[in-house]
C-alpha cells in the first residue's frame, strides 16, 4: 500500500511519538466531552466503592485517542495497563498468562478486539463477568475443568468496527464509548498543545490551517504539524504561519478539505469509471487497488462524514459537493 500521510492508522513512527504527547490526565485530554464527562463520573464511583472500573468498549475511526484515553483511564484509577491486540493473542493460553499476572484493578487494554478469534474471546467471558478463568485439564474422558480466581480487573477494549465484534463480547461491557470526529476548534486546541511540548512556535492561524486540513483526527493533526515544521525549519524563520502551513500541505498534497490522492483517487473513480456511482465496495477496491476492508475502516468513514459519499443498499455513491470540490460539471440523472 503507498504511504499515506492522512492515513488515520499509526505508523511505528507514531507510536512512539504520540506516547510523548499523549496527554495523561482527563484534564489534559482535549475533545470527547461526552464521553470524558460520562468516564469522569463512573471512575470517581469505583473509587469511591474502592472496586476496578467496569469494562470498557471504545469505539470509533482510527486515529481518535482511543489507546490515549485508555492509558488515561487507568491513570485516573492509579493503576498500571497492561497492553496487548486481538491478533497479537494467538493461544487461549497466552490471554491466560496476562489475566492471571494482573495486579488487583490493573486496566487491561486489548486493541482491535473484534479480531481476537472466538477461541479466546470465550476465555474472556468468565473473566469479565465473574473474574475466573475455567481451565480444562487433560483430555478426553479425564478432561476436568478448574475455576481459577483472577483479580478484579478492567479490560479496556478498542475497535474500529463495533458491529465486527460479536454480541456475547459485546454485551459484556458495562461502559460503550463512541469515539467522534473531533472539530476544528478542538483539534486547534490539540495543534497548539503538541507545538508547545515539540518547542515549535506557530501562530493561531497556521494551527488552524493544519486542523482544518487533518480530517478531525488528532493523530494526523499531530503529523502534519511534525510535517510542516520541517519546512518551517528549512525553508523559513522556523516559524509556523498560514501561509507556510497553506504552502507546506499543498506541497503535500494534502488539498483545502484535508482530502489526499489517495480519497482524490477513489473519489474520481467513482464518478470516471462508475458514472458517480452507485457502486459496491469491492469493485470500487479492486478497480483502485486497495482492500475493501482498508476503505472501508480507513478512507470512507471521514468522507461519509463530510458528506462525500452516500452508502446505499446498492453501493456507495458520490454526492454533488464532490463534483463541486473538483469544478467537475454535475451530471444530469
Ligand atoms: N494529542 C492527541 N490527541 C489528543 C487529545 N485528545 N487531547 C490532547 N492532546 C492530544
Amino acid at each position: 500500500m503507498e504511504e499515506r500521510v492522512l492515513s488515520g492508522e499509526a505508523s511505528m513512527n507514531d507510536v512512539s511519538f504520540e506516547q510523548s504527547l499523549r496527554p495523561q490526565s482527563l484534564s489534559q485530554y482535549i475533545g470527547q466531552d461526552k464521553v470524558k464527562s460520562n468516564l469522569s463520573i463512573f471512575i470517581e464511583a469505583a473509587k469511591m466503592r474502592k472496586e476496578a472500573l467496569d469494562h470498557v468498549l471504545l469505539y470509533g475511526p482510527p486515529g481518535l485517542g482511543k489507546t490515549t484515553l485508555a492509558v488515561v483511564i487507568a491513570n485516573e484509577m492509579g493503576v498500571n495497563v497492561r497492553t496487548t491486540s486481538g491478533p497479537a493473542i494467538e493461544r487461549p493460553g497466552d490471554l491466560a498468562a496476562i489475566l492471571t499476572s494482573l495486579e488487583p484493578g490493573e486496566v487491561l487494554f486489548i486493541d482491535e478486539i473484534h479480531r481476537l478469534p472466538r477461541a479466546i474471546e470465550e476465555v474472556l467471558y468468565p473473566a469479565m463477568e465473574d473474574y475466573c478463568l475455567d481451565i480444562v485439564i487433560g483430555k478426553g474422558p479425564e478432561a476436568r475443568s478448574v475455576r481459577l480466581d483472577l483479580p478484579p480487573f478492567t479490560l479496556v477494549g478498542a475497535t474500529t468496527r463495533a458491529g465486527a465484534v460479536s454480541a456475547p463480547l459485546r454485551d459484556r461491557f458495562g461502559v460503550l464509548c463512541r469515539l467522534e470526529y473531533y472539530n476544528d476548534k478542538q483539534l486547534t486546541d490539540i495543534v497548539v498543545r503538541t507545538a508547545e511540548i515539540l518547542d515549535t512556535k506557530i501562530d493561531w492561524d497556521g494551527a488552524v490551517e493544519i486542523a482544518r486540513r487533518s480530517r478531525g483526527t488528532p493523530r494526523i493533526a499531530n503529523r502534519l504539524l511534525r510535517r510542516v515544521r520541517d519546512f518551517a525549519q528549512v525553508r523559513a524563520n522556523g516559524i509556523i504561519t498560514l501561509p507556510l502551513a497553506d504552502q507546506a500541505l499543498e506541497l503535500l498534497q494534502v488539498d483545502k478539505l484535508g482530502l489526499d490522492h489517495i480519497d482524490h483517487k477513489l473519489l474520481r473513480g467513482i464518478i470516471e469509471k462508475f458514472r458517480g456511482g452507485p457502486v459496491g465496495i469491492d469493485t470500487i477496491a479492486a478497480s483502485i487497488g486497495e482492500e475493501s476492508t482498508t476503505i472501508e475502516d480507513v478512507y470512507e468513514p471521514y468522507l461519509l462524514q463530510i458528506g462525500f459519499l452516500q452508502r446505499t443498499p446498492r453501493g456507495r455513491m458520490v454526492t454533488q459537493q464532490v463534483y463541486e470540490h473538483f469544478k467537475l460539471e454535475v451530471p444530469h440523472p
